[in-house]
Formats: C-alpha cells, sequence, structure tokens
C-alpha cells in the first residue's frame, strides 16, 4: 500500500512536472511571439518614418515654390543632373551646398542644417549618387 502511495506519487509528480515543462514552453512560445510582435512593429515604424521623407524630399526638390525664381532644384538637376558626383561630400557639407542652391538659384530662405526638410531633401539628393564616400 505504501509502496503504491509512492508510486501514485511519482506519477503524480511526473505529471505535475509535465505539466509545468508545458507551461514553461508555453511562456517561452508566447515570449518569442512578444519579442517577434516588436521586432514587427519596430521594423514598420523605420519603414513608416523612411518612406514619408523620401516623398518630403522628392516634393521639395520638385517644387518650383519654394523661392522667389519660379524654379525648382528639380529646374536645373533633372534626373539628378550634376548630383552624380556628391559623394564626394560629407553630410554637412552637402547641407551647405543645397543651402547655397536654395538662397542663390532657387531664390528661397536658407533651412536650418537639422531641419526636418534639409534631412529630407539630402536624403532624396543623395538618391542620385553614383559615387561612393
Ligand atoms: C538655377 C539652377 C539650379 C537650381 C535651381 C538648383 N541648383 Fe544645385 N547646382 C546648380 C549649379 C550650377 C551647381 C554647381 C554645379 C557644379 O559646380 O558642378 C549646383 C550644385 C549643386 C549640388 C552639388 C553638386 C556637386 O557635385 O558639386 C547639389 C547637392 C545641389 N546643387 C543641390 C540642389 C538642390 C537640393 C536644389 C534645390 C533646393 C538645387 N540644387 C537647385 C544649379 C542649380
Amino acid at each position: 500500500m505504501a509502496l503504491s502511495m509512492a508510486e501514485d506519487n511519482g506519477n503524480l509528480l511526473i505529471i505535475r512536472n509535465s505539466s509545468i515543462l508545458h507551461r514553461f514552453r508555453e511562456i517561452a512560445m508566447n515570449k518569442s511571439i512578444v519579442i517577434l510582435g516588436i521586432l514587427l512593429i519596430t521594423g514598420a515604424c523605420v519603414h513608416a518614418t523612411e518612406a514619408p521623407t523620401l516623398n518630403l524630399g522628392k516634393a521639395l526638390f520638385e517644387s518650383t515654390e519654394l523661392g522667389t525664381k519660379g524654379r525648382g532644384c528639380v529646374t536645373c538637376h533633372a534626373q539628378g543632373k550634376g548630383l552624380e558626383l556628391i559623394g564626394d561630400f560629407n553630410d554637412t557639407e552637402l547641407k551647405d551646398i543645397i543651402n547655397a542652391c536654395l538662397r542663390d538659384a532657387v531664390g528661397a530662405k536658407m533651412i536650418s542644417p537639422e531641419a526636418q526638410e534639409m534631412e529630407a531633401l539630402l536624403g532624396y539628393v543623395r538618391g542620385f549618387q553614383k559615387t561612393s564616400q
């Protein structure tokens, strides 16, 4: 009787253990799902912020209403004309050049190097670059 009790207890223990294991696996699975979810959301956010920035860059590049001269970047740099070698410049230098063109060629106000519009223009212009930095 004592033996069978012990056996029973043993079985019970095994059952319990396996259900604990099961629970652990469930928790591990849930964790993986949560991590996967976080990764997916982060990826989507990165993508979501990149696309509008490029769209803004394109819109600014193509607008002929930024300044007083009725010209846009696109007027002189259609299809990236003259921008093939901008890989020679780092971002700070390029922002200065963009501002020079904004002021002198477009007749617009210069943009702060930190402004979202400047980052957008820079990113869009970088797309025409044919050389590496
Ligand atoms: C009226 C014509 C004109 C307009 C409009 C114009 N640019 Fe320019 N841009 C030039 C000229 C000319 C150069 C000098 C080209 C050279 O020296 O190789 C230049 C140079 C540049 C360069 C440096 C290219 C290099 O490799 O030296 C960048 C970048 C640039 N422009 C961006 C822009 C952006 C962005 C805009 C719009 C905000 C713009 N430009 C508007 C005429 C223009």
